[in-house]
């Protein structure tokens, strides 16, 4: 993921930005830069690979100045190469553009509508492949003497997300920064100031920072930070005081990695949405499907292969595009997929679902599909990572990093990406605007309902209690349901090592059943959906056998207390979208009873987060 670092003050800016840099490297990346601007003239550095490739080619140059932005980028848009590395020049006509320009610009995020704003530009000389170097040509374009106006008239016409941060040569001591969607963090020091994708790299000089929200443009200059809106509107910001070391911000103030990422994952849920709705048509806009309509009534069949929790995300993604769309739709494992002779043709459509991009099992399944004339599309976290690259077409999830290894915010991200896909195709096949815009409606109050669910953690710490004493459980759901009972399941074992099942209510009985005793609790899913009843009369099966029952449940619903030990209630939304819920209470369960039994959370035993052999 990509990380910005800025600095204006008094200091030497090359060695604050390139700490700055190493304190982001967490974030994964694939070459960096920087660029400083001295006496009305900004000169940059980029290299490939590692911060460490790019001080060795600072070595012997002289970058003096005290105002500065420098960038690890994540490739998405175009190879990994030093053309493609920011900072990004908005100029190209100087004499030796690679390392002089006049506004130089770094930017996280993906401009998804960067095609239709490059034709515009007047100037058409690229030296990247990049969506950013157009948002810089864009900006550069627009300058007249004020370069706050010129970012706020440029990003309006941005389709995408973006945390970016621009210099120009006329304006000595300043950078403007922006953000939709990817973070950026301003630092208060003494007549200094910091710039950053998170706290991580101003630390060593302040504690004073202020959180950009979407839409906010900092103007950052020695004489102070000023905040306004894209309306020009100023913005009265709270500074907020860290007391974190740099580990402790990474994670963000969470005691691990996996309990921030769960956390996080009402903000990550609004970068999987935004700008893919069409709330007019009831439908998604998912421009990375690079199919026509024509090409996309043509769709026959859906395949979904992945692995792990992936594997679970496209399971639920099934029931959306065989109702919503009335396509047939195969979920299976990577692994086997590959290995058994699978009918795909030019009708299919395979999506490839996978957090890292990585998962070797998944780049081979996608490699025989392709052979056999399928059409692949990636629905992958990691930017520019191989199955992102080897699929050339698909929609990032924008989960963010992440570093657990057991997965959680992307589950959610990878769902809600394929409801939305599901949606597009119903569209064009059965599902009506009016249902398409429940749908909508429905995932816009999503995030407010994750936060209810998240309040309760402490409640469900206590649950976990007494069920850290049991050697085995079995998790239950139907429907939609049944995937998030299997990664429930996943869950608990991957890092709590307690024997876990998940299994679909109605399986319970043709075996299973024969386990069940007061020694062996049940977990069920059991919200008010259309297999209510039925998932009832399972628990009820469990419950007459002995076993202790903790119940997901809506919200108001007195009728499963009869039949639970414990219950943890979460709101209602439509059915397809329950998983987005469900999942949840069963991710804080199990990282709760990983820390009750004393086991390291984000780094289980034997595990890997990026599996890359066969
Ligand atoms: C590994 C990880 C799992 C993950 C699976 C797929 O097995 O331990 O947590 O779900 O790989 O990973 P991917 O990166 O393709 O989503």
């Amino acid at each position: 993921m990509c990380g910005i670092v800025g600095y204006v003050g008094k200091k030497e800016a090359l060695p604050v930005l390139l700490q700055g840099l190493r304190d982001l490297e967490y974030r994964g990346y694939d070459s960096a830069g920087i660029a400083v601007l001295n006496q009305g003239k900004i000169f940059r550095v980029r290299e490939v690979g590692k911060v460490d490739n790019l001080v060795n080619k600072l070595k012997g140059k002289t970058l003096e100045g005290s105002v500065g932005i420098a960038h690890t980028r994540w490739a998405t848009h175009g190879g990994v190469t030093e053309k493609n590395a920011h900072p990004h020049f908005g100029s190209s006509s100087l004499g030796e553009p690679e390392v002089e320009g006049k506004l130089a610009l770094v930017h996280n995020g993906i401009i998804e509508n960067y095609r239709e704003i490059k034709k515009q530009l007047k100037d058409q000389n690229f030296s990247s492949e990049t969506d950013s170097e157009v948002l810089a040509k864009l900006i550069y374009e627009n300058y007249e003497g004020d370069l706050v106006k010129a970012v706020k008239k440029s990003l309006p016409r941005v389709r995408g997300t973006y945390g970016v941060a621009v210099m120009h040569q006329d304006n000595p001591n300043l950078i403007v920064a922006a953000r939709l969607g990817s973070p950026l963090v301003v630092g208060m020091g003494q007549n200094e100031y910091y710039l950053a994708s998170d706290v991580t790299p101003m630390l060593p000089y302040t504690k004073r920072v202020s959180y950009l929200d979407d839409g906010e443009v900092a103007e950052i200059s020695t004489a102070g930070v000023k905040i306004s809106n894209l309306k020009d509107e100023v913005v009265k910001k709270d500074i907020t005081r860290i007391e974190w070391d740099k580990e402790q911000a990474q994670k963000n103030g969470f005691p691990s990695f996996m309990l921030k990422e769960i956390f996080d994952q009402p903000i990550v849920f609004e970068d999987a949405i935004r700008g893919r709705f069409n709330m007019q048509e009831g439908t998604a806009i998912l421009g990375g499907l690079n199919m026509t309509e024509e090409e996309k009534r043509d769709v026959k069949r859906v395949v979904i292969v992945a692995e792990g929790t992936a594997r679970h995300a496209g399971l639920i993604a099934k029931y959306a595009f065989e109702r919503l769309a009335n396509l047939p739709c195969e979920v299976d494992s990577s692994s086997e997929f590959r290995y058994r002779d699978p009918v795909v043709n030019e009708s299919t459509l395979v999506f490839a679902i996978s957090q890292s991009g990585e998962t070797v099992d998944t780049l081979l399944a996608i490699r025989e599909a392709k052979r056999k004339g399928a059409k692949v599309r990636g629905v992958v976290n990691v930017v520019g990572s191989t199955i992102a690259r080897e699929t050339g077409a698909g929609t990032y999830i924008h989960a963010g990093p992440e570093l657990s290894v057991a997965s959680t915010k992307a589950f959610t991200n990878m769902v809600t990406v394929l409801l939305l896909y599901a949606l597009e195709f119903g569209r064009i096949k059965q599902t009506s605007p009016a249902t398409g815009q429940r749908l909508l409606q429905a995932l816009l109050e999503i995030p407010e309902k994750m936060h209810s669910i998240l309040k309760q953690s402490e409640q469900i710490k206590e649950i976990a209690k007494v069920y850290a004493k049991y050697q085995s459980i079995i998790f239950i759901g139907r429907g939609v349901n049944f995937p998030v009972a299997l990664e429930g399941a996943l869950k608990l074992k991957e890092i709590s090592y307690i024997h876990a099942e998940g299994m679909s209510g109605g399986e319970l009985k043709h075996g299973p059943l024969a386990l069940v005793s007061k020694d062996l609790p049940v977990i069920a899913v059991l919200t008010q959906d259309q297999l209510y009843e039925k998932m009832k009369s399972s628990v009820a099966e469990v419950k007459a056998r002995g076993a202790r029952t903790l119940i997901i449940a809506n919200e108001g619903d007195e009728e499963v207390r009869d039949l639970a030990d414990e219950i943890i209630y979460v709101p209602k939304t439509m059915e397809l979208l329950e998983p987005l819920l469900n999942t949840i209470p069963l991710q804080l369960f199990a990282y709760h009873m990983a820390v009750i039994l004393g086991k390291d959370v984000d780094r289980p035993r034997n595990l890997a987060k990026s599996v890359t052999v066969e």
